[in-house]
């Protein structure tokens, strides 16, 4: 649906923003760009939707130069923008017709009154911008940027200062647009929201694409799994037969951690216990844990810092 194609943006004060990126989107999926304050997020979503120009590098949404063919590319997009100017005395059904309009596009009333009604805006249709609450304004902006009906929808950082309530809310609505066949690209710094709702995931560091993954491979390739068993007598050392496995003593001298399995296989939980019990020593509890994709972004951050990746 989207390909990039090894894009730079130089900022005319001389800053990289975006080095080499290559990206390709597919169509119907939802993907989220990753990455903290400043890493060019926002940058690669302007270029792809034409507000600014990439420096080098090549970009085609469903087969169209975003610079050439401007005109149809935009109108293959919708874009929620970080930011939102929204403190019009204009009414909901007014402003989502008028950005309909800005399209070149006749008005329809149907197609504007389901966009409404699935943001739960209808009640709201006449009254004015201004007085809405923050999270309807949100959803305000998503109804322009869906008014013309786009095949592709970019939502820039679509639940920041958003309360749980409304970020909960705004996963569904995405979830339900990817449903109703939209590809949604959204970018965050909030790892969980990527977790949550993404098919795929890019990670993207100082205006660099560091790696793209579908989201379980990301997390089966970089995460961990442990075992977290609770000894009801204090250990001291780590038993003989437990040195296989890729482990060691927490502080509190009474769980032993076993990671994965030094010749990298998955843990076998059933060995481990048999291990275990043979070992006489009392055991309160065992719990599995899985490493989230907060560990695994972080990890990958860090090794990049110390040059490793
Ligand atoms: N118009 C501009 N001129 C110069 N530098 C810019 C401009 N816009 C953004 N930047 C810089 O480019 C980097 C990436 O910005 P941005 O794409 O907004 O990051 P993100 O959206 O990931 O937080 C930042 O360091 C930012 O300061
Ligand atoms: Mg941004």
């Amino acid at each position: 649906m989207i390909s990039i194609k090894n894009v730079t943006k130089v900022y005319s004060n001389n800053f990289y923003a975006l080095s080499n990126i290559s990206l390709d989107i597919k169509r119907g999926e939802i993907f989220a760009l990753l990455g903290p304050n400043g890493a060019g997020k926002t940058t690669l979503i302007s270029c792809i939707c034409g507000l600014i120009k990439q420096t080098k590098g090549l970009i085609k949404v469903s087969n169209f130069d975003t610079l050439k063919d401007y005109r149809k590319t935009r109108s293959l997009i919708g874009l929620v923008p970080q930011e939102f100017p929204l403190d019009s005395y204009e009414s909901v059904l007014n402003t989502v017709n008028f950005s309909r309009g800005l399209f070149g596009l006749k008005p329809d009333d149907k197609y504007i009154k389901n966009v409404i009604q699935s943001l739960k805006l209808w009640d709201k249709k006449n009254s004015s911008i201004i007085t809405l609450s923050g999270g309807m304004k949100r959803r305000v902006l998503i109804a322009k940027a869906l008014s013309h009906n786009p095949k592709i929808l970019f939502l820039d950082e679509p639940t920041s200062g958003v309360d749980i309530q409304l970020r909960k809310e705004m996963w569904d609505m995405i979830l339900q647009l990817k449903q109703s066949g939209v590809t949604v690209i959204l970018t965050t710094h909030y790892i969980k929201e990527a977790e949550t709702i993404a098919d795929r995931i890019g990670i993207i560091d100082k205006g660099e694409l560091i790696l793209v993954e579908n989201k379980e491979n990301l997390i089966n390739k970089f995460g961990n799994k442990s075992i977290i068993i609770e000894f009801g007598k204090k250990i001291y050392e780590i038993p003989d037969k437990i040195k296989d496995f890729d482990c060691f003593i927490t502080n509190d001298n009474l769980c032993l951690v076993i990671k994965k399995l030094k010749n990298n296989q998955d843990i076998n939980i059933t060995n481990v216990i048999k291990i275990i019990s043979k070992l006489k020593i009392p055991v309160i509890d065992i719990k599995t844990e899985e490493s989230s994709l907060e560990d695994i972004f972080l990890d990958i951050i860090s090794e990049r810092v110390k040059g490793e990746l």
